[in-house]
């Protein structure tokens, strides 16, 4: 945690639970972790801004000299509000509109397609245009099953088999093909399947011998649950170095760039959640702890099952903070599903402690909605001299109404 039992308890005063908050040192960290990890080839990283769009905090990853990936409209737009220009937007297209695709080339930002049946439709709206295609290398990886998007069971990329397809509709279109891409999962902790899928990748690769680019995706994952290990960024960074040293010895363009799209890896360590413990109670076998972050805040749990690192900070005057319990810690919304963090070991906690999720920073807010009519949280930047600031405000009442006619 990053900041100390103050801080926390001044944030709480100030702008209220739940609370999203980043710091700016983590974040400018991991900006350069990613960017170091290839320092000897032509490499480009595009954040791949899904996992956390604020402005604020994509301006930070400008300034850092990271490109962006995008998934829809909506991302280009606020992607460029922050500062990135055409050249630096990826759009990475999935089962879009031709109002969508026009989107983007009217604005000269660069599109990959993952169907043959949307590189005909770019194709015919755009002939003579410059292209990137999504490829399935066939191996897959990621922290659950929902979040693979490589191998046998994925809606995404074309596979190779279909490389005669790609070449026959680039030719009938005078397409180029400016670049080839993947992205095989979210969240590993082991860089041998994504070096595996590389080499996969390359073989594609070497089927379109004017490739500028090869994308290899991203999905860098880091520990959430203690004592898991590091993704160690110097044995993968040698692997893929050798991977490409031999690639690159037979592919005719010498000056070929590489990218990568982390989202997770970037922003995931910079944030954390604050929430407020509105109530305590047992039931038959189970002692839960009632919070405000309920699954409209933090979605990962109830859909993934997934492991964030809870701390109580206590605030009452009986803190007794070595006085440990199994608690099970659930949100405020009515699903049974919306449970946060089961049967941990944590200080008995009472009604206006506070709760401190950790590593909340990627695919946090992002993912937060108003179920239940519930307002989204509020986000707050600590920057590089300590001070925070907010960053967006917490949802009001009245915009639960906006839409209505
Ligand atoms: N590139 C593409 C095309 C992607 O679809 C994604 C993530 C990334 C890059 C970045 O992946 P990352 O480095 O962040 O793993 N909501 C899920 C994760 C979904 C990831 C979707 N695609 C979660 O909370 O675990």
């Amino acid at each position: 945690m990053f900041l100390s039992r103050d801080m926390l308890i001044k944030l709480k005063e100030e702008y209220g639970t739940p609370l999203y908050i980043y710091s700016e040192a983590i974040l400018r960290e991991k900006c350069r972790e990613v960017k170091g990890i290839l320092p000897h080839r032509n490499v480009r990283i595009n954040y791949s801004a899904k996992a956390n769009t604020n402005p604020e905090l994509l301006k930070i990853i400008h300034s850092e000299g990271l490109d962006v990936d995008a998934m829809s409209p909506g991302e280009i737009v606020i992607e460029e509000r922050a500062g990135f220009t055409p050249d630096r937007i990826f759009f990475i297209s999935n089962n879009v509109s031709a109002e969508e695709m026009r989107f983007a080339i009217d604005r000269g930002i660069l599109i990959s397609v993952d169907s043959l049946s949307q590189l005909e439709l770019f194709g015919r709206i755009n002939p003579g245009g410059q292209v990137a295609v999504r490829f399935n290398p066939g191996i897959g990886a990621g922290h659950h099953e929902k979040v693979v998007t490589a191998g046998k069971k994925t809606k995404f990329g074309i596979q190779k088999e279909f490389v005669p397809q790609v070449k026959a509709i680039l030719e009938q279109y005078n397409l180029k093909l400016v670049g080839i891409n993947q992205h095989i999962g979210s969240l590993f902790l082991d860089g041998e399947v994504y070096a595996d899928s590389i080499c996969a990748l390359f073989d594609i690769a070497r089927e379109f011998p004017q490739l500028q680019f090869i994308d290899f995706g991203g999905g860098l994952g880091v520990p959430y649950k203690p004592g898991e290990n590091r993704l160690d960024f110097s044995v993968l960074g040698q692997k893929l170095d050798g991977l490409i040293e031999a690639f690159l010895r037979d592919f005719p363009n010498k000056d070929i760039i590489f990218k990568m799209e982390p989202g997770r890896y970037v922003v995931a360590e910079c944030g954390l959640l604050l929430g407020t413990v509105h109530a305590v109670k047992q039931s038959y076998d189970t002692r839960y702890i009632g919070t405000d972050l309920g699954m409209n805040v933090l979605l990962r749990p109830a859909m993934y099952d997934a492991y964030h690192e809870v701390s109580i900070v206590k605030v009452g005057s009986e803190a007794e903070a070595d006085d440990l319990e199994t608690a099970t810690i659930v949100g405020d919304i009515c699903e049974n599903s919306d449970i946060l963090a089961r049967d941990r070991r944590l200080p008995k906690a009472s009604e206006g402690d506070l709760v401190v999720v950790s590593n909340a920073g990627a695919y946090g807010y992002v993912m937060a909605s108003n179920y239940n009519c519930r307002l989204r949280p509020a986000e707050v930047l600590i920057d590089l001299e300590g001070r925070a600031r907010l960053i967006r405000k917490r949802d009001t009442l009245e915009q639960l109404f906006i839409n209505f006619v």
